[in-house]
């Protein structure tokens, strides 16, 4: 069967899986109000997860990550893990959480099958953290980062949103931290979205501000692989953890995109900005249909845009980004 490449020659192995867009949290870019159901659809079920992932897999994707809103709001998430890990092809699961549940369930995911996590802290300062996500569980995520390490991941990638006069000064503090753990620190710059732009205009400020102070203080980039997406990754001799900086408004950020989206209601989304998204669910209610699942993938991809148009302040059909899974 064909590979999944676009016709820039992008190919396509990572699929972001949303399997809720319910959250608990009120992230002040996200879902500043919190979370309110716009449909009365049902999230996609365990057998049409089965599906759609055995058609990602059956050209060329290796890698899954499970998102949300907030995956491990779903009861059934242990179970998914394990559909998605014991797919044929498929060789890494992830999965990105607002950290919620990781302290009580960390061990499960990993029995389950999980290989990677991302948790989502935006502030090493309790009240910061807590006026960033309308939550005052910095302690809780925490605890659940140290349980991670407990249950064997071997690394945490940490994902924290840069905001100018919120947590744009505290890069010393994460440093400190990082310093004797195994993290990836993941500096991302604020996107602006249908739903942020306020926000957006006086918080946004440029990863490139953080990578001078990194590379002042000795911190080299790391080679870039094919498959790490556009993450630029640093290191320093000694610190046993890393620094990520995830620039969307950078030019050529687009060109090493190696991801596509599904939504929780069965959407294939291009890119984050991109459109209304594809509908793939009825075509996973049967194994019998992956010659039409194909098809429709391959259709969609050659429709994929070379960059998003965040620079002309275009955000496409995206209110907020739980709704396709950061
Ligand atoms: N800008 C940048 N990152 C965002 N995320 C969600 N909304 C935005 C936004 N507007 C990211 C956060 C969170 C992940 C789930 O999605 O990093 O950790
Ligand atoms: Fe929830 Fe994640 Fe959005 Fe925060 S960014 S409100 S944790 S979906």
């Amino acid at each position: 069967m064909s590979q999944l490449v676009d016709q820039y020659q992008r190919k396509f192995e990572y699929l972001r899986l949303s399997i809720t867009d319910v959250c608990n949290f009120k992230c002040n870019y996200c879902l500043p109000d919190g979370y309110h159901r716009q449909h009365k659809a049902t999230f996609l079920t365990l057998p049409e997860i089965r599906h759609l992932v055995a058609g990602f897999a059956s050209m060329g994707a290796k890698k899954v990550r499970i998102t949300g809103g907030e995956p491990s709001l779903r009861r059934d998430l242990c179970e998914i893990i394990e559909t998605v890990k014991t797919t044929p092809g498929i060789e890494k699961v992830a999965m990105t959480t607002n950290g919620y549940r990781m302290a009580r369930d960390a061990s499960h995911w990993r029995q389950a099958g999980l290989d990677s996590i991302n948790v989502s802290m935006d502030s090493l300062d309790a009240n910061m953290f807590h006026q960033i996500t309308g939550e005052n569980l910095l302690h809780k995520v925490m605890a659940g980062i140290d349980a991670a390490f407990a249950a064997g991941f071997n690394q945490v990638k940490v994902n924290t949103v840069l905001m100018k006069g919120l947590n744009s000064h505290e890069l010393a503090s994460f440093l400190a931290w990082i310093k004797p753990r195994n993290i990836q620190l993941r500096f991302i710059e604020l996107m602006q979205t249908g739903d942020n732009q306020a926000l957006f205009k006086a918080h946004h400020v440029s990863g490139a501000s953080i990578m001078v102070q990194l590379l002042a203080q000795g911190w080299i980039e790391k080679v870039r692989q094919s498959t790490d997406g556009p993450a630029r990754v640093f290191c320093h001799p000694g610190y046993q953890g890393e620094i990520g900086l995830i620039m969307p408004y950078e030019s050529h950020f687009c060109d090493s995109c190696n991801r596509l989206r599904v939504s929780a209601l069965g959407r294939l989304h291009l890119c984050l900005f991109g459109e209304q998204g594809t509908q793939l669910r009825p075509l996973l209610q049967q194994s019998g249909q992956l010659p039409e699942l194909q098809q429709m993938l391959l259709a969609a991809l050659a429709t994929k845009r070379p960059t998003h148009l965040l620079h002309q302040g275009e955000v496409g059909g995206t209110y907020h980004l739980a709704s396709v899974g950061g």
